[in-house]
C-alpha cells in the first residue's frame, strides 16, 4: 500500500506534505514525491528511494513555495521504483496532477483508449491512467473538478484512494476513495487529506472518513463531501483519541523495540476493559450471548501476524469451547468458496483493519449470512466499520511494520472471546470463568518478566545473527506460535526461516537439518512435552543447535538443547503470549546485528491494502 497527503492553507505547504508523508513512511517507502502550485504553476518534485532523497531534490531546486499540494510514498504494485514511476502523476498537458493508493485492475484498457486520444505515458503505473483520464474529461468541460474526478472514478474497476489537484484553482484537493483508507483533517483556515490520521496529527486532531464512492472538495476553509450521484452528505466529524507522542519513538532507537516493550501496557488496554468482578463482558462488542451459544462454526480469517494469532486463538476456542473453529488465510478463504452458514460466527483479525485480503474475505462471510466480529486495532477503520460487531485492542498506533504489541493485544482479545463462549455454551462454569479472568489479567505482568530477559535474547542474537536459515518447531497452539516467530525472524532480518509442526519434519523436511542449523523450538503444552523433546532429539541427533522455549514446569531432560528457556507459570491455553516475547527480541536483535531497516524492512509496507 502508499501514503497520500494533501494540505490547503496559508501556511507553507511543502514542509508540511513532507512532515506527513515521514509519519506515512511505514505505509510503503520505496519512491516519494510532492505536487504543489507555486509561482512556476503546478510543480513536481518526485524521487526512487527514501523521503530523504525527495527533500534533498527539493533543496536543490531552491525549495517549494506554495500552500496547496499533495504528496505521495509509495510501495510499488505497477512498475519497478523510480523516478518516472514515482507519485505525483502528471495528466495530458500537466494541468492536472494525481496521487493514489490501490490497484487500477482496467488500467490498460483505459491507457489504450487515452492513447489512441494521444496521450503520451511515461511511466508504467496504473495511476498514471488516472491523471490522463482526468485531464481527458476534464478538458474543456464546465465541470468541477470533483464531478470530473466523479465521472472518472465511474469508469474505473478495482481500489482506490485519490489525491487530484488542477490548474484551475490551486487552492482546491479534491479526494476519492474506494476500498483503500482516506481521511480529511479539519485545520483552522486550513485542511489536509491523508492515508491514516498519522499524518495530519500534527495539524490537527479532527478528521472526517471518506467512505467508498464518495469524493470531497478540500479548500482552506471548507470540506464539501458527496456521494456517487454528487449529493452533499453530511459526515460524522471525529477526534484522534491518542496524543502524538503514542506515534514517536520516545527515545528507543527503533518503534519495534518500542512497541515490544510498549505490550505490558497493550494487553492491559485489551482486557482491562472488558473483565469486571471475574466476568467477561461484551457490551462493546455486539457480540450478544445467544449468538455464542448458537454458533456452529468459528471462523477465524486474516494474514499474516493476524491469521497466527488466529490460529492460537482457534485452538483455545475449540479447546475451552468444544465447539468447531478454523483459521484461514484470508487470500485463499475468499476464494475457496467456503462452507458457511449464518449462525456460523467469524472473526475478522486485521490490526490495520485496512487488508485487502482480510477485507475481501470478511464481506463474503457477511454475503453467507455469518455474524462478523473484527479484532482491530485501528478505530474506525474500513474492517471496523463494515463488520457486523468489533473488538478494538486499543494498542495504540503500531508503526513498525513487523507486527508486535497488536499481535499479543490480539492473542488477548481471542481469549477473552473463548472464556466468553465456553461461559455462554456451559463448558466451563462460572468458577473456572472467574479463574481464566485471573490469569487474563497477570499476562502483563508476566510478558513484563519475559522483557527483562532481553539481554540473553541480545547475546543469543549476536551468536546466531550470522546463520543463512532458522527452523521454528512447535505442536499444537506452539507450532502456531512458532509461525508467527518464524515470520518474525525473516521479515526483519532477511533470515530464511521455516515453522513446522514438530512431528512433520521427520516426513522430509529434516533432511535440511545438517551440522549447526539453528532450531527453535517450543513446548509449553504439558501434554505434548514428552514428544517434542523426541522431536529435538531428532534434530540434534543430525547436528542441529536448539534453543528451547518451554514452560515453567517443563521436567524432561533437555541437556541435548543449547539453550532453555523457560516462561513463568501460565495456564498452557494462554502460554502463546509469552512465548512469542524472546523470540520476538531475538528477532529484533538479530536484525540490528545485521544492520537491516527494522522498522521498514525491505519489499513490504505495514498494512497491504491491495490484493
Ligand atoms: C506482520 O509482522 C506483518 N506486518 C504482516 O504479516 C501483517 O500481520 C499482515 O500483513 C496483516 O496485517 P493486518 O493485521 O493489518 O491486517
Amino acid at each position: 500500500m502508499c501514503g497520500i497527503v494533501g494540505f490547503t492553507g496559508n501556511s507553507p505547504a511543502v514542509p508540511i506534505l513532507i512532515k506527513g508523508l515521514y509519519r506515512l513512511e511505514y505505509r510503503g517507502y520505496d519512491s516519494a514525491g510532492v505536487a504543489a502550485f507555486t509561482k512556476e504553476g503546478l510543480e513536481v518534485v518526485k524521487s526512487r528511494g527514501r523521503i530523504a532523497n525527495l527533500e534533498e531534490k527539493i533543496k536543490e531546486i531552491g525549495g517549494m513555495n506554495a500552500t496547496c499540494g499533495i504528496g505521495h510514498t509509495r510501495w510499488a504494485t505497477h512498475g519497478e521504483p523510480s523516478d518516472r514511476n514515482s507519485h505525483p502523476h502528471l495528466g495530458g498537458r500537466g494541468k492536472v496532477a494525481v496521487v493514489h493508493n490501490g490497484i487500477i485492475e482496467n488500467y490498460m484498457e483505459l491507457r489504450q483508449q487515452l492513447e489512441a486520444h494521444g496521450y503520451e505515458f511515461q511511466s508504467e503505473t496504473d495511476t498514471e491512467t488516472v491523471a490522463h483520464l482526468v485531464d481527458y474529461l476534464h478538458d474543456g468541460s464546465n465541470h468541477s473538478l470533483a464531478m470530473t474526478v466523479l465521472k472518472a472514478v465511474g469508469m474505473l474497476r478495482g481500489s482506490y484512494a485519490l489525491g487530484v489537484v488542477s490548474m484551475d484553482d490551486p487552492e482546491e484537493i479534491v479526494a476519492a476513495r474506494r476500498d483503500n483508507p482516506l481521511v480529511i483533517g479539519i485545520g483552522e483556515g486550513e485542511n489536509m487529506i491523508a492515508s491514516d490520521v498519522t499524518a495530519i496529527i500534527s495539524r490537527t486532531r479532527k478528521y472526517i472518513i471518506l467512505d467508498d464512492g464518495e469524493v470531497a472538495v478540500v479548500r482552506p476553509d471548507s470540506v464539501v463531501v458527496m456521494n456517487a450521484f454528487g449529493d452533499i452528505v453530511e459526515k460524522k466529524i471525529q477526534e484522534v483519541t491518542w496524543d502524538l507522542s503514542a506515534a514517536e519513538k520516545g527515545g528507543y532507537e527503533h518503534f519495534m523495540i518500542k512497541e515490544i516493550m510498549e505490550q505490558p501496557a497493550a494487553v492491559t488496554n485489551t482486557i482491562h476493559p472488558r473483565v469486571k468482578d471475574g466476568k467477561i463482558n461484551f457490551e462493546d462488542s455486539g457480540l450478544t450471548d445467544e449468538r455464542l451459544k448458537n454458533a456452529k462454526h468459528v471462523h477465524i480469517i486474516g494474514c499474516g501476524s493476524a491469521l497466527h494469532a488466529g490460529m492460537v486463538g482457534r485452538s483455545v476456542i475449540e479447546s475451552l469451547c468444544r465447539v468447531r473453529s478454523t483459521a484461514s488465510i484470508a487470500s485463499e478463504f475468499r476464494y475457496e468458496n467456503p462452507i458457511i452458514r449464518p449462525d456460523d460466527i467469524c472473526i475478522v483479525i486485521s490490526q490495520s483493519g485496512e487488508t485487502a485480503d482480510t477485507l475481501a474475505a470478511m464481506r463474503l462471510a457477511k454475503q453467507a449470512g455469518a455474524y462478523t466480529v473484527a479484532v482491530v486495532n485501528v478505530v474506525s477503520s474500513t474492517i471496523a466499520r463494515e463488520a457486523d460487531g468489533v473488538l478494538y485492542l486499543w494498542a495504540g498506533p503500531e508503526i513498525a511494520v513487523a507486527t508486535t504489541k497488536a499481535y499479543s493485544a490480539q492473542l488477548a482479545a481471542l481469549y477473552l472471546f473463548a472464556v466468553k463462549m465456553a461461559n455462554v455454551r456451559g463448558t466451563i462454569t462460572e468458577e473456572q470463568e472467574k479463574a481464566y479472568c485471573e490469569t487474563l489479567y497477570t499476562i502483563p505482568e508476566k510478558i513484563s518478566e519475559m522483557l527483562a530477559g532481553k539481554e540473553k535474547m541480545q547475546y543469543l542474537a549476536s551468536r546466531y545473527a550470522n546463520r543463512s536459515s532458522v527452523f521454528f518447531l512447535g505442536r499444537g497452539l506452539d507450532y502456531a506460535a512458532a509461525m508467527e516467530a518464524s515470520l518474525k525472524l525473516k521479515e526483519i532480518s532477511y533470515i530464511h526461516s521455516e515453522a513446522y509442526a514438530a512431528g512433520e519434519l521427520k516426513h522430509g523436511t529434516i533432511s535440511l537439518i545438517e551440522q549447526g542449523t539453528l532450531v527453535v523450538a517450543l513446548a509449553t503444552q504439558p501434554a505434548l512435552y514428552e514428544k517434542t523433546i523426541s522431536n529435538i532429539r531428532e534434530v540434534v541427533s543430525r547436528g542441529a543447535e536448539v534453543i528451547l522455549i518451554t514452560g515453567a514446569d517443563f521436567d524432561c531432560d533437555a541437556s541435548c538443547c543449547s539453550h532453555v528457556i523457560k516462561l513463568p507459570e501460565i495456564r498452557q491455553e494462554m502460554s502463546a503470549s509469552l512465548s512469542i516475547i524472546p523470540l520476538q527480541l531475538l528477532s529484533y536483535y538479530v536484525a540490528v546485528e545485521r544492520n537491516c531497516d527494522v522498522d521498514k524492512p525491505r519489499n513490504l509496507a505495514k498494512s497491504v491494502t491491495v490484493e
